[in-house]
């Protein structure tokens, strides 16, 4: 009788503690609330994040999301209200799949290479901030990457090989940086052969050939320093091509010399470059959207047909010698 006292009243004291340490299992792991109050600090102890503190779960964090293992998953930062650097810490966070630091003007410094760590990592966002320096090598050994968006920040250096590692990646964005040197051979050989969007750099040199049998559904190079034949991304087997931005380089081509152009193309613009010849026939076959010759070299009678008189003189003003609708009757 008094045993069972004893463990009743034993019970009553143990029971609180029992539960109180499988509720303690269930919080997120010293480990990522050390990465994420790193993290903070290196933020400027932004007010904003007042709630990532060491008394917290870090899965009640704002901004912070957690899966049902309680691990963090998902990040989110956005506003002018951070200042500071990204912590490298952030490589602790293992169990991420999505990185989103959007909007941040105030956040400066690179991006930390330790990110390369976080192998479950399907998008990773950094976009309108003032990071800066080389895009990390170790990016390109993230296997679950589906997106990487780097677009409109302080990015400088070149286009690491290494991102054609990617082996998942759907779409690259870099766009709206200071990037230099040539596009990558690499990006040939692509495994799902993304969009890429490498527009408003400083890219330099001639569109490697290995881009030639590259299926790419979007292509974005322009506004950079291009130079040489751009028809090589002409090749009628490709069967996904639809939109080629290639306006504002410095490409020189005859352009006569294209007789095929990729069936599925519904996006061409080519102005602002120094192309040259004539506007091939086989345009006439194209179910064209978007299209625009403008500020070019070029010269001779705008074919008849197809979607070409749908457009305006604007995607043909300031060449040589273009003449015939939707320009002046030729001569
Ligand atoms: C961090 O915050 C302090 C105090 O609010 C401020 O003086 C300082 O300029 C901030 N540093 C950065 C890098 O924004
Ligand atoms: C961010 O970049 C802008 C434009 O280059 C600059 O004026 C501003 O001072 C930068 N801010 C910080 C915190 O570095
Ligand atoms: C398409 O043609 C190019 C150039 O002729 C060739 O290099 C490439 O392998 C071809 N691609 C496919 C998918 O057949
Ligand atoms: C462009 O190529 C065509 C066809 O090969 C040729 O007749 C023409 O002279 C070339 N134009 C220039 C400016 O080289
Ligand atoms: C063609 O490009 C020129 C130069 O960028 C631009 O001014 C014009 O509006 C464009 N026209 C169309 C129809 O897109």
């Amino acid at each position: 009788m008094i045993n069972n006292i004893l463990c009743f009243l034993l019970c009553l004291l143990l029971l609180p503690s029992l539960s109180k340490s499988k509720y303690t299992s269930k919080q997120c792991s010293p480990k990522e609330k050390k990465a994420l109050l790193q993290i903070r600090k290196e933020l400027n102890n932004s007010d904003y994040l007042s709630t990532w503190t060491s008394n917290n779960d870090c899965c009640d964090f704002i901004d912070v999301n957690c899966d049902q293992t309680h691990h963090v998953t998902r990040l989110t930062l956005f506003g002018d209200q951070h200042s500071g650097r990204i912590s490298p810490a952030i490589g602790d966070l293992n169990f991420l799949e999505s990185i989103v630091l959007v909007n941040l003007p105030n956040v400066y410094g690179p991006i930390p290479p330790t990110i390369a760590k976080i192998t479950k990592l399907e998008d990773l966002t950094i976009s309108n901030t003032n990071v800066s320096g080389q895009i990390p090598d170790s990016l390109g050994r993230l296997p679950r990457l589906l997106t990487l968006d780097l677009t409109d920040n302080k990015l400088s250096g070149p286009i690491p090989a290494s991102l054609s590692q990617l082996r998942k990646l759907l779409f690259l964005y870099l766009t709206g940086n200071q990037l230099t040197g040539p596009i990558p051979d690499s990006f040939g050989s692509f495994k799902q052969h993304p969009s890429l969007f490498l527009g408003r750099n400083q890219l330099t040199g001639k569109i490697p050939p290995s881009l030639a049998a590259f299926d790419i559904s979007i292509l974005d190079l322009s506004g950079n320093k291009l130079t040489g034949d751009a028809s090589l991304l002409f090749t009628s087997n490709k069967t996904t091509q639809q939109t080629l931005y290639l306006s504002s380089n410095y490409l020189s081509f005859n352009l006569t010399k294209v007789d095929h152009f990729p069936p599925q193309l519904t996006t061409l613009d080519l102005s602002h470059n120094n192309i040259y010849g004539s506007l091939p026939n086989s345009l006439t076959t194209l179910d064209l959207v978007v299209f625009n010759v403008s500020y070019n070299r070029l010269c001779g009678k705008i074919p008849v047909g197809g979607k070409l008189q749908n457009f305006d003189s604007s995607s043909y003003n300031h060449n040589k010698c273009l003449c015939g609708s939707p320009l002046h009757s030729c001569k």
